[in-house]
């Protein structure tokens, strides 16, 4: 176990250094690849592909209702804290509208969303608009109040305890606001995601949840892609772009850790894991791993060339909780890098900084080729 802090056990470090904590932790645990931690209850990290494949495989055992999402008004609800078995006919209800082919439909509208670059501009607040302008035209056809948004979205990416304060007016007018599109949709349907959710029992609650989930996770990947994409010392082709968004994700996957609660006592390589415990999987740690990468703190788009080793690369999840939102994500951000004119670096702090998702410290100034 790292080393923790008297009665407080490991939360002072879990607040302030996080990364570090698990760095330690997984240092200690070598290849057993699984460490304890007192975060006020029992925790513990696994970062093997095995004990990947068993958390995210086991829905029965792990459970979301009780995990870290709970804690976050914004994600507390509809899919994220719907668990087994009704999670999985639920996931058949969403999944058709975030098919790779639906979201292709997107594409254009995604596109012309994407804001101007100016000659010289800080890429994560540029980031930040564009994912707000581009989900706003995925999901609503860019009528949701862009302000409202804004005020919606913006607390997920500021530092603790800002995520995790309740937002009740924000709440209200956000409700307000998708009932007046859905009822707009009613009597003229879109080519959008709030038509297709209108099918869906309850589909304004996932609406409001999955949009949460999307932004911050968009924005610092996105802003990862450009700043990556203006080191290069040649601006990377179309072609390149795919292996360049997998290796960022790799790297700094922005669902750094993920939780569940233990729902029943259970041992894993010899240590006994009472029921109630906290479980995490931290693909930040498996994407890192000496043991399963070459030069595992490179940045070599190249070595996606081939596979990667299996249950080692969850930036998205995995298993039936895979990220609803990865076709999206992904065209998202391969859409704005197939507009991007070749950029290079002016300055900027990418050092990752995690909070509710993991995101470049910033700014990352970056100017025209
Ligand atoms: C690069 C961007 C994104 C990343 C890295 C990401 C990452 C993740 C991860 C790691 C999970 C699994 C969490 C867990 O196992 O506890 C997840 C779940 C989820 N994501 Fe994403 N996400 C991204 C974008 C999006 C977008 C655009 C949406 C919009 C639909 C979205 C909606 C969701 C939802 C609703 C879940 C819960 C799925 C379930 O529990 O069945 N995400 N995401």
């Amino acid at each position: 176990m790292p080393r923790a802090e008297g009665r407080l056990g490991h939360l002072p470090r879990w607040g302030a250094e996080p990364l570090p904590l698990l760095e330690e932790g997984a240092a200690l645990a070598g290849r057993r690849g699984l460490f304890g931690l007192q975060l006020g209850l029992r925790a513990v990290v696994g970062f093997s592909p095995e004990w990947n494949r068993k958390l995210l495989g086991d829905l029965e055992t792990f459970r979301s209702v009780g995990s870290f999402s709970r804690l976050v008004p914004h994600l507390a609800g509809g899919i994220i804290l719907t668990d087994a078995p009704e999670h999985a006919g639920r996931r058949r209800e969403l999944n058709p509208g975030f098919s790779r082919p639906e979201v292709g439909n997107l594409v254009d509208a995604m596109r012309v969303a994407m804001p101007p670059m100016p000659r010289q501009y800080d890429a994560l607040a540029w980031a930040d608009l564009a994912a707000l302008k581009m989900l706003n035209a995925a999901y609503f056809s860019g009528e949701f109040d862009e302000g409202l948004l804004h005020t919606f979205l913006a607390p997920l990416r500021r530092a603790f305890p800002v995520p995790i304060l309740p937002q009740p007016l924000t709440r209200c007018r956000v409700d307000a606001e998708l009932r007046r599109l859905a009822q707009r949709r009613r009597s003229a349907p879109r080519p959008d995601l709030l038509t297709f959710l209108l099918g869906v029992p309850d589909g304004l609650t996932e609406a409001r949840i999955s949009l949460a989930a999307a932004h911050d996770t968009v924005t610092h990947a996105l802003a990862y892609c450009l700043w990556y994409a203006a080191c290069c010392a040649r601006w990377p082709t179309p072609q390149q772009h795919p292996a360049l968004l997998k290796e960022v994700l790799r790297l700094y996957p922005p669902g750094w850790m993920g939780s569940r609660r233990v729902s029943r006592d259970l041992v894993w390589e010899g240590i006994h894991i009472p029921k109630g415990t906290l479980a995490l999987y931290a693909p930040y740690l498996s994407g890192r791993d000496p043991v399963l990468w070459d030069a595992p703190r490179d940045f070599q788009p190249e070595r996606w060339a081939s596979k990667p080793p299996a249950w080692a690369y969850l930036p998205f999840g995995g298993g039936e909780r895979t990220c609803l939102g990865m076709h999206l994500a992904q065209s998202l951000i391969l859409t704005v890098l197939a507009q991007t004119p070749p950029l290079r670096v002016r300055w900027g702090r990418p050092t990752p900084q995690p909070g509710l998702t993991l995101g470049p410290r910033g700014p990352l100034w970056l100017e025209h080729r």
